[in-house]
């Protein structure tokens, strides 16, 4: 078991000897490793069970060391990080040579971001440093969102979560990349698009990646998912399923929902999680990686996911459900 506690001297001395630990962001909890560290980066990937063509994102203080950290970068990017860090916002451009290869995964862009955690700033002076951390997370399953999500699933294999509360957001940062001239959105995350666009002043393209793997493309990635095998549908279909069902056979199945269901779902079914009573979008963003695990243990046959409204971080959350209703 790891230990959980709030001690940032703490976890600035054991990520300085070497140390993988948790750390909590507005998003949701990293485990991070000091990016020059290259043995503890690469516990990193073991701990995760993460392939080494998956780059992580580096973190920091402010927004002077993150760019320190770009060979070079659009003047638009300056402008989006002063507007957005601390925030879930992560930038990719051209890396210069202190970046190694590991965190990049050979690739000659580097994503940086300032997450705007109290702890982790505060952490992030101390040890003077980068963080590379991917969401703490064995590869494929649902981002933890508490310290005891991180203590489920890797508490035998770090000695540290650093509490900082449940994550604010709930939903990883939005990740923007450049290419021939243009920024893209690469990610759907915490800041949707049309926030950025304000600021920008201009219209952006999507260019979401469908998978981590250079050896498939266009194919999606099984990701963010439950064990437990998860089915997107819309309240239409699920009761007109129900409606035409000739046995119970939906008594083993949990929903997961957002506002309202109707009494014939709730009846059929065995259990149901609603995001958001009132329908907000980032109620439900907060909550979605919590509700995800409780389904999963709750021993059900399968899960439902209503899709959400497809705009704002309804978007991104659509996305994460997408991904992990994926069968391999
Ligand atoms: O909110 C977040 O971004 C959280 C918190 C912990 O900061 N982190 C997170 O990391 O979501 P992770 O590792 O789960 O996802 C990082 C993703 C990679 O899978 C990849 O898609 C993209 O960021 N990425 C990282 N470095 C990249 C690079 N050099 N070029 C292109 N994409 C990159
Ligand atoms: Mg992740």
């Amino acid at each position: 078991m790891a230990e959980i506690g709030s001690d940032i001297f703490k976890a600035a001395k054991l990520l300085a000897s070497g140390e993988v630990i948790a750390i909590p962001t507005e998003t949701v909890y990293g485990l991070g490793a000091i990016a020059f560290d290259l043995v503890a980066v690469s516990r990193v990937f073991e701990i995760k069970q993460r392939p080494f063509f998956d780059p992580l994102i580096l973190h920091f203080a402010n927004k002077k060391s993150a760019f320190a950290f770009f060979k070079s970068a659009p003047a638009d990017f300056e402008k989006l990080a002063n507007y957005f860090w601390p925030g879930p916002l992560t930038l990719v451009a051209e890396k210069n040579e202190e970046v190694p290869d590991i965190i990049t995964a050979g690739s000659s862009l580097v994503a940086v971001r300032v997450p705007n955690h109290p702890l982790t700033l505060e952490l992030l002076e101390i040890i003077d440093a980068p963080l590379a951390a991917p969401s703490a997370n064995p590869f494929g399953y649902v981002s933890p969102t508490n310290p005891e999500h991180v203590q489920d699933n890797l508490g035998d294999l770090i000695p540290y979560i650093l509490d900082g509360g449940p994550c604010k957001l709930g939903i990883e940062s939005t990740i923007l990349g450049y290419k021939e001239g243009k920024i893209q959105l690469w990610r759907l995350g915490a800041i949707d698009k049309s926030a950025i666009e304000n600021v920008l002043g201009y219209q952006i393209e999507e260019l979401i990646a469908q998978n981590s793997k250079p050896d498939a493309p266009g194919q999606l990635d099984k990701h963010y998912s439950p064990l437990t095998p998860i089915f997107l549908t819309t309240q239409m279909e699920m009761e007109s399923k129900i409606a035409n069902a000739t046995s119970n056979e939906f008594s083993d199945v949990a929903v997961l929902f957002f506002g309202d269901l109707p009494d014939t779902v709730v009846a059929a079914t065995s259990f149901q999680f609603n995001l958001s009573e009132n329908r907000d979008l980032f109620e439900a963003a907060h909550k979605l990686y919590a509700g995800l695990r409780q389904l999963d243990r709750g021993g059900y046959k399968e899960i439902w996911a209503v899709l959400l409204p497809d705009f704002g971080v309804g978007k991104a959350i659509n996305d994460r459900l997408k991904r992990a209703s994926v069968k391999e």
